[in-house]
């Protein structure tokens, strides 16, 4: 291991709020056989980064490791390789120095130069910004994962709790694209953004049952649930006639959904531990890439923010109703 520069990383230092966050200088070290070294362009901010740190009860639902001090952060990112190991192989063929490409699921993207796996690392879509790119793959990868697990087919109608946010639009994307009509729960003031997507908007709130029903005379095959409330657990439970085809990716929701029958998914997996979704997700990182170069897939950015600024990405995440996704900047 070789150290070749100093760089700057943000890391939670104990559990708490985003005060928490501090930016400390990590020494840069040459990639080993099967790595690359990414000059990062772009940091794509989740809910799951913040929670990892805020929230001690998180690791164990969804199902990660327990979390150590100093904490790294963030699962995805996109920048151009700077530097590559021996056999630095990705998932779409060999790396060289140069390319443009989105890291995704890796530890650590909080940071202006990353060492990951080459397995981890596919071409960024030249049709996607910088932003755009570091963004695309939780949301999308999940969404994909999702959709198999309810067995969603071409003419089937599927109920989405959450349908605007970022996970949300994923789904509604790659669903319509199936050929999947879908009945989206939102706010007023979204409509028009999701019917843009060519989902069928309604409001949640009282009467959310009635709603969907009126909307879906004929039935709801299945029913994903990108928020945990309990409104939504029990609308789905009363419209959709199988419950194995009603999933939730919130781990909060989880002991709630595993009493009833309801699936839960996540992206983690531990030594030993069997996750089937996994090589959904993937298989799904090639699928995102190609739908976005072919224009036929869009990332909604809000947001951008200074890398340093993380602590002020992640309050702005918890207060909502951003309308897209934040991404930091190195
Ligand atoms: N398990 C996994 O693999 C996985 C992966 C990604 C995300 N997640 C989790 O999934 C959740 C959603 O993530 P995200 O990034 O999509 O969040 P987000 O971008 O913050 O969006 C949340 C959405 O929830 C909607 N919403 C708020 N209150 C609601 C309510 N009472 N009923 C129905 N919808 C409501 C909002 O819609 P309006 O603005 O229209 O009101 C908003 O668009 C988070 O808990 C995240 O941690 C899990």
């Amino acid at each position: 291991m070789t150290n070749v520069a100093v760089t700057l990383e943000i890391v939670a230092t104990e559990f708490g709020s985003p005060d928490v966050l501090k930016a400390v200088p990590t020494k840069s070290r040459s990639p080993g056989r099967g790595e690359v070294t990414i000059q990062v362009r772009a940091v794509g901010v989740n809910h799951t980064d913040y929670k990892r740190y805020a929230d001690p009860s998180y690791t164990v639902s969804s199902g990660q490791s327990t979390p150590t001090f100093p904490l790294r952060l963030g699962v995805e990112a996109a920048g151009v390789v700077t530097a590559v190991g021996a056999e630095a192989m990705g998932p779409a063929g060999p790396i060289v120095t140069g390319d443009e490409v989105i890291a995704y699921r890796i530890t650590g993207a909080y940071a202006d130069t990353i060492t990951v796996s080459a397995s981890d690392v596919v071409p960024k879509p030249t049709k996607l910004s910088w932003e755009q790119a570091s963004a695309i793959m939780l949301d999308g990868t999940t969404a994909a994962h999702a959709l198999a697990a309810v067995r969603a087919r071409p003419g089937q109608t599927v109920l989405v709790h959450g349908a605007t946010g970022g996970a949300g639009l994923s789904v509604v994307q790659l669903a319509v694209l199936d050929g999947i009509k879908i009945i989206g729960t939102a706010s007023t003031k979204n409509f028009e953004m999701l019917r843009g997507y060519g989902a069928q908007p309604i409001k949640y709130g009282d009467g959310l049952k009635e709603r969907v029903v009126e909307a879906a005379p004929d039935g709801i095959d299945a029913a994903i649930h990108l928020v945990g409330t309990d409104e939504a657990i029990d609308v789905s439970l009363a419209l959709v006639k199988d419950h194995s085809r009603i999933v939730t990716i919130v781990a909060a929701a989880f002991d709630r959904a595993k009493e009833t029958g309801i699936q839960t998914i996540g992206g983690a997996s531990l030594p030993g531990q069997d996750n089937p979704g996994i090589a959904i997700r993937d298989a799904a990182r090639l699928r995102m890439t190609a739908l976005a170069q072919a224009g036929a897939f869009d990332v909604k950015v809000v947001r951008t923010l200074p890398l340093a600024e993380a602590a002020e990405a992640h309050r702005l995440l918890v207060k909502g109703d951003l309308g897209g996704r934040i991404v930091l900047i190195p």
